[in-house]
This record gives C-alpha cells, sequence and structure tokens, in this order.
C-alpha cells in the first residue's frame, strides 16, 4: 500500500487491506496462460482447450457451451451475454449477443388493465423470455477469432450433456429451492428429482441432441430447423411470444468498446446494450480528483466519495441509458471530463446527498441472481472478458421441452414502467422501454484494464445491479489502495445505485467505526449476505498472470499453466 500519512488515517478512519484468507485454488499464479471462472469442469475444459493449442476464444466458446450444462442455473444457450476481446495485436471489440424482445412485445405488456405492472408477469414463466443470443454470439466470436475446428470446441459440452456429471452440495442447495418452480412450468427437468443429492450424477440427453445439432450446423443448429421448432413449441405451450421468424432474425453484433483513462490505466468495457461500461467510466471520472490512497480502504472519505459516485452514475443510467440501435444514448456527453466534473460539484464532505435531489444530469433486490463470467488470458496474450446470464437463477423456469435448456427471464430487465423496480430494484424510463427487436439493457461490465499500455486486469462478475460497482471496487483496490488480486476480489464491498437511496453493505464491510461516521452524516444502509462475484486475472509485473475468483462462490475457480 502506498505510503500516507497516519495521523490523516486515524482521522478519516482507515481500515487495514484485509487478508486473504481462502482456499488456494481460489487463487493462483501461472507463468503462460490462466482462467478465472464460476464452475471447475468449465476452467477445466477451457484449460483443456488452452493446452491443446487453442487460444482465448476456443477456450471461451468451449466454456461457454459447458457452463450450459453443468451450471444451468447461469450457463446457457437460452439467455445471452457480452464478449470484450482485447487481442494481443490489434484493437480491442466488444460483441453483443444480448436478447432481444420479440416483435409480438409491446412497451405495456406486462401492465394490467390499471396500468399496474402485473407481478411476476415479467420474472418467471414464457412471457419472460428474450430471443436467446448465446448460441449466435458464440458461433460469431469463433468465425471471427478462433483457431480451433468449431466441433471440437462443441464437443465437451456434448460429452457432459450425454454422459453426466456429478452435482456438487451447493447445486443441489440451488436445485432444491426452484423444484417448486420448474414443477409449475414444465413436465419434467433432469433437474427436477427431489432425492437427488450430492455426488448425484445428472444426464441431460435433450441438450446433448440439441448441442449435436449446434455442432453440426453452428448458427442454424439453434435459430432453425428441429432446436427453434422446439423453442416455437414450447412458447406456443406456454403462451410465450417467440416465433419462428424472431430465431431467424437474431443477430449478435460486434460494437466498439467504452475506453476510459484513469492515471496511468485504460479500462475498456462494454457499450450498450450495457450499462456498465458507461457507468463504470462515469465513476473512475468521478473519483479520479480524489486522493482515494490517501484516504485509505474503506475509509470515511473513500466511501462517500466513490457511493456519490456511484449515485450520480446509476441516477444517469435510469434517465439516459437502453438500446443505443432504439434510443439516442448520449454517450459522449455522458462520459465528457467536463460533464462529469460537474456531476460532483454539489458533493460536500459534511453530509450525505439523497437520490431526490440527484437527478440524473442535465445533458430490493427480490430474487437470488445469477450470472456467469470468465476471464481468460492465453499464452500469446490475448484476453477475452465474457459475462452471459439467464437473469434470474435458471431463468423464467422454463426448459424447452424437448430441447433441454432453461429459457432466460431477461425481459424483466427492461423497464416495464417508468419508475416502477426491476428485480434488481433498478428503474428506468423511456431509453429502457419495452418494443420489437430491442436488446433490454444490462449490467453486466465484462472490462479489460491496461496500464501504460500494456494488458493489465481482465475482470467481470455476475450479481445483477451490483456487477457494475463490484468491478470498480476491485480495479480501485488494486490501482488505489496497493491490495494484491485476491485481496481486491475478496474484500468486502458496498454499493449504491441511486435508488433505494440507501447503500448496500456486506458483513465485513465498513467496519472501525466508518458505518456509524457515515450514518451521522445522514447515509442510510442495509447489508446484504452478498454482491457480485468476481473473476479476474492480472498480469503481473514479471510477466506471469495472477487468477483470482471470488470465495464468494464456493464452485468458482481458476486454472492455468
Ligand atoms: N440480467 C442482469 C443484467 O444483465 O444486468
Amino acid at each position: 500500500m502506498k505510503y500516507f500519512p497516519l495521523l490523516l488515517l486515524v482521522l478519516l478512519g482507515c481500515r487495514e487491506t484485509p487478508r486473504v484468507d481462502y482456499e488456494a485454488q481460489k487463487s493462483a499464479s501461472f507463468p503462460t496462460a490462466a482462467i478465472a471462472g464460476p464452475h471447475p469442469l468449465a476452467t477445466q475444459t477451457g484449460l483443456e482447450i488452452l493446452r491443446r493449442g487453442g487460444n482465448a476464444i476456443d477456450a471461451a466458446v468451449a466454456m461457454q457451451l459447458t457452463m450450459a450444462v453443468v451450471f444451468p442455473r447461469a450457463g446457457n444457450i437460452g439467455g445471452g451475454g457480452f464478449l470484450v476481446y482485447r487481442p494481443a495485436q490489434g484493437e480491442p471489440v466488444t460483441l453483443d449477443y444480448r436478447e432481444i424482445a420479440p416483435a409480438a412485445a409491446g412497451r405495456d405488456m406486462y401492465l394490467d388493465s390499471l396500468g399496474d405492472v402485473t407481478d411476476g408477469l415479467s420474472t418467471r414463466g414464457h412471457l419472460a423470455v428474450g430471443v436467446p443470443g448465446t448460441v449466435a454470439g458464440i458461433v460469431a466470436m469463433h468465425e471471427r477469432f478462433g483457431s480451433l475446428p468449431w466441433a471440437e470446441l462443441v464437443q465437451p459440452a456434448i460429452d457432459f450433456a450425454r454422459d453426466g456429471y456429478r452435482l456438487s452440495e451447493s447445486e443441489i442447495g440451488r436445485l432444491k429451492r426452484y423444484h417448486a418452480d420448474f414443477a409449475e412450468f414444465n413436465e419434467s427437468t433432469p433437474f427436477s428429482d427431489s432425492s437427488m443429492v450430492a455426488g448425484t450424477q445428472v444426464q441431460q440427453p435433450d441438450l446433448a441432441a440439441t448441442l449435436t445439432r449446434i455442432q453440426a450446423e453452428g448458427h442454424a443448429g439453434f435459430y432453425e430447423g428441429e432446436t427453434a421448432d422446439l423453442i416455437v413449441a414450447e412458447m406456443e405451450s406456454g403462451g410465450g411470444l417467440i416465433t419462428r421468424e424472431d430465431l431467424r432474425n437474431y443477430e449478435a453484433k460486434w460494437k466498439a468498446p467504452i475506453t476510459k483513462d484513469y492515471r496511468d490505466y485504460r479500462l475498456i468495457s462494454m457499450p450498450p446494450s450495457s450499462s456498465g461500461g458507461i457507468a463504470l467510466a462515469q465513476m473512475v471520472e468521478m473519483v479520479e480528483p480524489y486522493p482515494l490512497d490517501d484516504y485509505g480502504f474503506q475509509s470515511v472519505r473513500s466511501v462517500q466519495v466513490i457511493a456519490e459516485a456511484m449515485r450520480r452514475a446509476y441516477a444517469d443510467r435510469a434517465e439516459y441509458l437502453g438500446d443505443a440501435d432504439f434510443y439516442p444514448v448520449p454517450v459522449d456527453s455522458l462520459l465528457s471530463d467536463d460533464y462529469l466534473k460537474a456531476r460532483m460539484s454539489d458533493f460536500r464532505w459534511d453530509s450525505a446527498g439523497t437520490s431526490d435531489n440527484i437527478a440524473a444530469g442535465q445533458v430490493a433486490m427480490k430474487e437470488n441472481f445469477e450470472t456467469t463470467h470468465i476471464s481468460i488470458v492465453d499464452s500469446l496474450g490475448n484476453a477475452v472478458s465474457i459475462t452471459t446470464t439467464l437473469n434470474g437463477n435458471f431463468g423464467s423456469k422454463v426448459m424447452v421441452d424437448g430441447g433441454g435448456f432453461f429459457l432466460n427471464n431477461e425481459m424483466d430487465d427492461f423497464s416495464a414502467k417508468p419508475g416502477v423496480p426491476n428485480m434488481f430494484g433498478l428503474v428506468g424510463k423511456e431509453a429502457n422501454a419495452i418494443q420489437p427487436g430491442k436488446r433490454m439493457l444490462s449490467s453486466m461490465t465484462p472490462t479489460i484494464v491496461e496500464k501504460d499500455g500494456n494488458l493489465f486486469m481482465v475482470l467481470g462478475a455476475p450479481g445483477g445491479s451490483t456487477i457494475i460497482t463490484a468491478v470498480l471496487q476491485t480495479f480501485l483496490n488494486v490501482a488505489e489502495y496497493g491490495m494484491t488480486l485476491p485481496e481486491a476480489v475478496d474484500a468486502p464491498r458496498f454499493h449504491h445505485q441511486w435508488l433505494p437511496d440507501e447503500i448496500l453493505y456486506e458483513k465485513d464491510a465498513l467496519g472501525g467505526g466508518v458505518l456509524d461516521s457515515l450514518q451521522e452524516l445522514g447515509y442510510t444502509f442495509r447489508e446484504v449476505n452478498s454482491m457480485a462475484v468476481i473473476k479476474a486475472v492480472q498480469v503481473l509485473p514479471d510477466g506471469s498472470l495472477q487468477a483470482a475468483a471470488d470465495p464468494r462462490n464456493p464452485d468458482d475457480d481458476v486454472e492455468g499453466y
């Protein structure tokens, strides 16, 4: 940690850098290549592909398909995601394979006759499903950047689906919580048997057949033919909207990344339809003028500055962010240095801001959330940061009959009605209103960081609205507070999202009287069990790679060589 005066440290309630106390396998250094991901079977698959001579994109393709089999609550072919890719040679790019609203969707589709949002309609069952993007995304990234044959990368997932894999203790716990939901929307699923225990071997023959079609036909193996027929039949049986035409029309989109310089660093992240890149860039710009390293990790001053930057970025998110193909998102204005300087001009040290006063600038979580993130650096220095999601655990809870995969409930990420919070407590307006073919706004923030022009860090997380603030804090923990990557990932976190006007915090965060001091200034707090779950890789000064997976998820894992 950088030097700063002891007196200032005491006055500002500074706390020591937390110590890493989690298992060694969640954090390790590797000389050549490294992966951090959400499930050991997926990370081991990725490692095998790298060892076979595949590049980071090849490993990512095989991992995403494997996660669709062995991590069904979030890994998926029935959802969507984002790629941020920094090739060792050439410019960084992003790929948006977010779900879209079906052609028959409309802005008021979740409102009742009184104009109120019908509870559960956008989160559970067939109407909650957006047109999936994952397979289109995986095929597109492989076509442009992959090196090993497609069929070879799909095969591990087919093997896991056909031969089975053993459920872990934590997976059993999650599955049992959702058995009633599975029964409500499905005749049966491979996960519906209530006698399953840790170690039970689960086989998924329908999913193996779907993956075999994807292996043989690529994009068309999902969006046309038998798989499309099965999806449409499922929709028709449950009152869903997705048609064959919706599936045929789906396209993943290559986009330029959002970039922002912060001291010696450059953050490269996801543009809309994610809010992550813009909000992250806004927050780092807003905190940059303040000497956070002098203030100290989670000191009163640090928390105050960071929380006020979070508040302002999420206010702008609610007003201005949505799918830029449908709404004129003012990206340049939102990221301009002058705008962001002005944004913090009403910040005061002596009292908390309030979200009533902090509207957008002038230019409670109801459900466990799950998403997946993988960070990869290969032997050539290609870096992949991918976040994918079904939205809630097991998405809509609808499994495609005969197809063997869960469908997302991503429609809830639209703003069903201005000002009414979605399942993450996030509000939105016109920018994120439902329109046919539009992508719903996401908080997923796959990010790559350069230092002095060189690859420095790859990171991202699941965690709904808390993803963006977790990526911010993990970066600042390393860049400002001098933590190692495992320390930075492990460190307790806090989160402010404008509305509700409260700071969420993890149990061990804001200790040493910091929370009391901030309450005296007028901040409101709520303790939560855990927030986003970071997976990250950092390039160390000697060129080796440090990988860290978050202790908040027992199944997170790192691999490398
Ligand atoms: N479904 C959560 C997100 O994309 O932010």
